[in-house]
């Protein structure tokens, strides 16, 4: 349940404890100004009384968890739970997030984020929208994904993004509001970083803090993984901050590793639960936010 909550939320382990915390102190503190205001109206306790309790009750639990939010440092994820609520109270449309994938490779992540996007469009739900694919390599598979799903590309040259302005004028001004790096193997300048705090994820395919770093991708994060004698791999989602593989995880998911494994029925494994969690993760993610 906690790590269904966790991916739900998009949050980490402690993350989730201390929202978990703050609906337990919200709850009560709402419960008790509730009976406090009540005391202020003279009425027996009965039906009626239980009826603006409950009343009350609602209307002050949403001020209550704030407060308390604020106390625990997790203000802007009830913020974002709050709209939510209030979205889905109303019937309101959310607003769709304009995401760009970075990819260098065959892009087999970047189409499984662009089907399910596809399939919640029709489906009228959905948080977000793939505007631009961000390679760095003419010959990559992923441009020919993009191509046929009919979504605009951007071929990036190494020094504007390493000694430029990693590209972050141009994505802005297309009005990119998140990225979402899908096998993208140039490290993030800090320029693009800053022009995005909080809104670059990466997926990489093992259980960091262990076998991330730079040189650190692909078959050579199995090869590590095997070499090593580990009973388990696995995927991590993570935030990008300016160091390799290093930022806050978001969500990680396991798997075993066979005696008889090699680097690419690994892969398999990985690619696997890469495809049947990251779009998920990033809807999940894109849903609590606030459209810019
Ligand atoms: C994925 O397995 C991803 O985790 C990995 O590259 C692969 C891209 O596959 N990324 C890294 O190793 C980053 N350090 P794809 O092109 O088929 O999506």
């Amino acid at each position: 349940m906690f790590e269904k909550l966790k991916k739900h939320w998009g949050v980490n382990g402690f993350n989730l404890t201390l929202i978990l915390i703050t609906f337990a102190c919200g709850g009560s503190l709402c419960g008790y100004a509730a009976r406090k205001l009540l005391t202020l109206i003279n009425i027996d306790k009965g039906f009626i009384w239980l009826l603006i309790y409950l009343l009350t009750v609602t209307i002050l639990w949403p001020f209550a968890v704030l407060m308390v939010s604020i106390a625990f440092g997790q203000f802007n994820f009830f913020k974002g739970y709050l709209k939510k609520i209030k979205k889905r109270m109303s019937g309101q449309k959310s607003t769709l997030h304009s995401v760009a994938i970075f990819a260098s490779g065959a892009g087999s992540n970047a189409e499984k984020i662009i089907q399910q996007m596809e399939i919640a469009a029709k489906a009228g739900k959905g948080s977000f929208k793939v505007d631009l694919i961000v390679c760095n390599k003419p010959t990559a598979g992923v441009l020919s994904i993009a191509a046929n799903h009919q979504i605009d590309t951007l071929l990036i040259e190494k020094e504007q993004f390493l000694n430029g302005d990693g590209y972050a004028t141009e994505l802005t001004a297309r009005g990119i509001e998140f990225i979402v790096l899908a096998g993208f193997l140039w490290k993030i300048p800090v320029t693009l970083i800053k022009a995005y705090p909080n809104n670059i994820i990466n997926i990489h395919p093992a259980l960091l803090p262990k076998y991330g770093g730079k040189g650190m991708y692909g078959d050579k994060v199995h090869q590590a993984v095997i070499a090593a004698g580990e009973k388990e791999s696995g995927i991590t989602i993570h935030y990008v901050d300016e160091l390799y593989d290093h930022g806050n995880i978001i969500f990680q998911a396991k798997c075993r590793v066979d005696e008889k494994d090699s680097p690419s029925t690994l892969a398999q494994k990985i690619h696997q639960l890469e495809h049947q969690h990251y779009p998920e993760v990033i809807d999940n993610l894109l849903q609590m936010r606030k459209s810019r």
